[in-house]
């Protein structure tokens, strides 16, 4: 089917820009109205969950102004529709949603949480792991990567996983942010809350920022996913816990479902879900139990009775070896209604 997309920026229907007679500048730049911001909001949320609120409508436009016109629109209606209706809209609705999204992130962030996962949570789960001697633990919205570097540097710091295979999955909608993750080379404000010994320890100065080092790096893994096409989540495999803080917050309840869902089946029984300081499942899934540490409260995918301390019969029966496709039958989950 033919695009209605132009195909070179700028140009656009016949008699745009100032040789037909249009003037451009800062008082002719698109405007976004609320008609065109409903129909762009709703694009949004069935692509990736995304739940932008009706006084977010000045901060898009101002976000997605410059994509308009490298797409070679002239109006924000031109762009709405083609996002609605082109089947070839598929890339620039990636990067529409690339800048929209809210990439705060540094390393160390929310330290009592880390605390509680190197103190509580990496013990609990050597004992459910020890058959396989293998650890995966996926960040699912990491942003430009502080985060899974930050979960590495935890795993290398413990003496129980000491000659394990260990393997930190970072994930996130946007390109742009896992392109800076590979490059693993950061500026002052991701260090905000970082200990300069962490930051000799883990981190070569380089001139144009300090770089993660060669031992962090080679367990870390970054890949494109939008989590509300779970279907791509095969490469992750299962995993023994999942970092997905402050990435629901900005999702509405349809979408925080589908994406708990999903990590429910990625999960090892067993496996552990850490959620950021404001999130949680209340009214999202009563698929997890609730794990209460000493500084946290995390969630657990419900494994059989006394898992990780049951019988190595027991836990064998728990864990397959083999990593299921994520196709797993539905039937098969734990809880899921
Ligand atoms: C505020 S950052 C959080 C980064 C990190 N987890 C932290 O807490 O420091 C939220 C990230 O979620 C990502 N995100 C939002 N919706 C997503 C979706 N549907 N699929 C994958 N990533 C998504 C955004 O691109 C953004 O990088």
């Amino acid at each position: 089917m033919a695009s209605n997309r132009p195909n070179q920026p700028g140009s656009g229907p016949p008699g745009a820009g100032s040789m037909g007679g249009r003037t451009f500048g800062a008082f002719d730049e698109p405007r976004l109205s609320a008609d065109d911001f409903r129909a762009l909001r709703d694009v949004v949320n069935a692509y990736c969950g995304i739940d932008l609120a009706p006084d977010q409508r000045a901060s898009v436009e101002r976000r997605l102004r410059e994509r308009v016109s490298l797409a070679g629109f002239e109006t924000f209606s031109e762009y709405v529709r083609f996002l609605r209706s082109d089947p070839n809209a598929r890339a620039e609705l990636e990067d529409a949603v690339d800048a929209l999204t809210t990439n705060e992130t540094y390393f160390f962030r929310e330290e009592y949480q880390l605390r509680a996962f190197r103190e509580e949570v990496i013990p609990i789960l050597a004992r459910q792991a020890a058959a396989r001697k293998r650890l995966a633990i996926w960040s699912a919205g990491c942003s430009t990567g502080e985060e899974v570097y930050s979960i590495a540097t935890l795993l290398l710091e413990s003496h129980e996983l000491a000659g394990w295979d260990l393997r930190v999955y970072g994930s996130d909608i946007s390109k742009r942010c896992l392109a800076q993750a590979r490059r693993a080379v950061y500026g002052p404000s991701s260090f905000r809350v970082t200990s300069p010994e962490a930051k000799r320890r883990w981190f070569i100065e380089r001139p144009e920022g300090w770089m993660v080092s060669e031992r962090v790096r080679q367990l870390c893994h970054f890949g494109h996913l939008n989590l509300l096409e779970g279907d791509r989540a095969t490469a992750v495999g299962r995993v023994d816990a999942i970092f997905c803080r402050n990435v629901l917050i900005y999702l509405d309840g349809r979408a925080r479902r589908r994406v708990i869902d999903l990590f429910h089946d990625r999960l090892y029984p067993g496996g552990i879900l850490l959620l950021g300081h404001s999130e949680s499942l209340l009214n999202v899934s009563t698929a997890f139990e609730l794990l209460h540490l000493r500084d946290d409260l995390v969630y657990r995918r419900p494994a059989p009775t006394g898992f990780g301390f049951a019988s190595p019969r027991a836990m064998r029966a728990a864990a397959p070896v083999e990593d299921p496709p994520l196709s797993e039958p539905r039937a098969r989950r734990r809880g899921t209604p």
